[in-house]
């Protein structure tokens, strides 16, 4: 089973969760492709797909939205899950997750994933990522997407 893990950066943060992902799910035996959406041609050989993005400025980071938007047919055809970084995550209350669920339907109008990952993101002065909440995530994934 091979599977797409395709992030939108502007600093790189992301770029080490969306690695972490894959490391995860590569432990579970799945063949995986890390890399930023601007970089992926073609998604016919993938079975499953996960896109992941920050939030700048309460928005979903765009080159992520044009991705899903663009290739929503293909995507449409197999599982797919987000996820998101924002420094807001940092603390998981219902009503953030809320509000990262109305920043998130600019991909989630286009197609529904089976999954979203919701996480604390970096900045200069502070790091939030919780890496085995991310861990633990992706390989829940794997387990959803049948491996
Ligand atoms: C200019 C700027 C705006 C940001 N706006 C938000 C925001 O609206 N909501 C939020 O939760 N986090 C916000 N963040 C935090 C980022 O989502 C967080 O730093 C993330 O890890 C950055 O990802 P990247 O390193 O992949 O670019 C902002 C960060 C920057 C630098």
């Amino acid at each position: 089973m091979k599977i797409l893990v395709a992030y939108a950066t502007e600093h790189g943060s992301t770029r080490e969760v969306a690695q972490k992902i894959g490391e995860a799910l590569e432990t579970k035996d799945l063949d995986v492709d890390v890399q930023d959406v601007r970089g992926v041609k073609d998604l016919s050989s993938y079975n499953a797909a996960i896109v992941g993005a920050p939030i700048i400025a309460f928005k979903f980071l765009e080159p992520a939205k044009e991705f899903v938007e663009g290739n929503k047919d293909a995507l449409s055809k197999i599982p797919v899950a987000y996820f998101s970084l924002g420094m807001l995550m940092k603390r998981n209350t219902p009503f953030r997750r809320k509000l990262f669920m109305k920043w998130l339907k600019v991909v989630t109008e286009h197609v529904e994933p089976c999954d979203i990952g919701l996480f604390g993101g970096k900045t200069d002065k502070e790091d939030c990522r919780d890496w085995e909440k991310i861990t633990a995530w992706a390989e829940g994934l794997a387990e959803k997407f049948g491996s």
